[in-house]
This record gives structure tokens, sequence and C-alpha cells, in this order.
């Protein structure tokens, strides 16, 4: 099986009904692109999103869902619910929701295999602090989020890793081609499925540098924030992973 390509949008707390407009100016590039396209936007926009989606090659997700599969969890949506609003894929383990709300690897690992459980794709984000990059513990540390926040059970290891810098986020730095490298050939050798899975680069992806970190061997696509607001930067991130038509046949 050979890994295709996903250009993935987080909108993060961003966006609203007025924003949807979004899908169909994206439509004809996604149609195009050789790669799947999967948006990411609030939770109280998914099920607008998805039929937004409908007949277009898009495809959308959530951003977080809850490990348990429902119960007394106020402001807590579950995987399932993701599912029933159109969703195929959830963002697990943003750095964000480390930051924010304390999230542990156990926890991502949880909510991964609640995710699975309901059908949904999950995308597990891993990534290092500035301070750990500078100390030269990077891999050390991701290597250590992957062991503890991947799903236990390989058999049925449909996910997607996001290697996310938390320094690169929303920031405008990015991290060189060459750390980007060793870092995913790192992650690969340490995925269960190396060579099904595919893993996402993101932290400040815009059209000007989608091109150079795309075209690494390990790079199976991009993670997209600031950038998956603009339909037009969006469409030129998803321009920058190639078309259909200039596929060799
Ligand atoms: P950014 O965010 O592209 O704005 O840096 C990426 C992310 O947080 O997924």
């Amino acid at each position: 099986m050979t890994r295709r390509t996903l250009i993935a949008g987080n909108w993060k707390m961003n966006g609203s009904v007025a924003a949807l407009g979004f899908f169909d100016a994206v439509a004809p590039v996604a149609k195009e692109a050789d790669a799947d396209i999967l948006i990411c936007p609030p939770a109280t926009l998914l099920a607008q999103a998805a039929s937004a989606c409908t007949g277009s090659e898009m495809r959308v997700g959530g951003q977080d869902c809850h490990a348990a599969v429902s119960g007394a969890h106020t402001g807590d949506v579950s995987a399932a619910m993701l599912r029933e609003a159109g969703a195929s894929h959830v963002i697990l383990g943003h750095s964000e929701r480390r930051a924010d709300h304390g999230e542990s690897d156990a926890l991502v690992r949880a909510k991964a295999e609640a995710a699975l459980q309901a059908g949904l794709v999950p995308v597990i984000c891993v990534g290092e602090s500035r301070e750990e990059r500078e100390a030269g513990r990077a891999i050390e540390v991701v290597a250590s989020q992957l062991a503890a926040s991947l799903p236990e059970n390989p058999d049925r290891m449909t996910l997607v890793i996001a290697y996310e810098p938390v320094w690169a986020i929303g920031t405008g730095l990015t991290a060189s081609v060459e750390d980007v490298a060793a870092m995913h050939e790192a992650i690969r050798e340490r995925l269960p499925e190396p060579l099904t899975t595919c893993i996402l680069y993101g932290g400040s992806v815009k059209p000007g540098n989608a091109k150079d970190l795309l075209s690494l061997d390990d790079v199976d696509g991009a993670l997209v924030g600031g950038a998956s607001l603009k339909s037009t930067d969006f469409s030129a991130i998803i321009e920058a992973a190639g078309r259909k038509s200039e596929l060799v046949r």
C-alpha cells in the first residue's frame, strides 16, 4: 500500500458560518490535487462544513474528542458524535491542547483508541519545545511522546502522525528541511506500520515553504493552521502537493 499525501487544515477556534464559502473556493483545486484534503473546523461548524463538502474531494475532521463514549462530561464531544456530524478524522494531542488543557500522552492514547473505535482516523500530534530542541533532545522527546500516545492495538492502526515542533506553530518559524527530514525518518523508524502510516509536518506551513517540505521523502503531507483560514493560501499549499494530471502514468 502506498501512502497518499494528506493536506489538512486546522482552523482552531476560528471560523463562522460566513466562512463556509471556503469550501466552494477550494473545491476546484482539491479536485485536481494529487492529495487527500481535510479541514478541521470548530465542532460547531462540523455538520455544516460536512454538507459544504458533499460531492467534493474534501473531508472534514474534529480538533479533539473525549476518550469516553458518552456520559457526564460537560462541554466535551465524543468521537462518535464527530463521526455522526460527518467527520472522517480527528486531531488529537495538539500542542495547544497539551499546553492549555494539560493533556498527557496517556490521555492522547485513550482518545486515539476511542477515535478508532468510532471509525475515525486519529491525527496524533507530537513535537518538541524550543528548549528541548536547543538541548539536543528533540528526537528523544518525540520518540517518548510517540511511544506513550499511540494506540495499543497495532492491528487496527489506521492513523496519521503530525510532527509539529511547538516553537514553529503560529510563529512564522519553520524547522529546516534537514531537521524535518531527520525527525520524520526517526518517527517512521518507530512506527508499528512504518510503510503505510502518513507523517505530516506542521508549524507555519505556507505557500512559500510547502513545496520544499512536501518534497521530502518521509513527509506525507502538512497540517496547516493559520494558512488554512484563507482559501487562496490553502489552495496554493494544495497545489504544492502536485496535480493528478502531473502524475506519470
Ligand atoms: P500554524 O499552525 O500553521 O499556524 O503554525 C499549525 C498547527 O497548529 O497545526
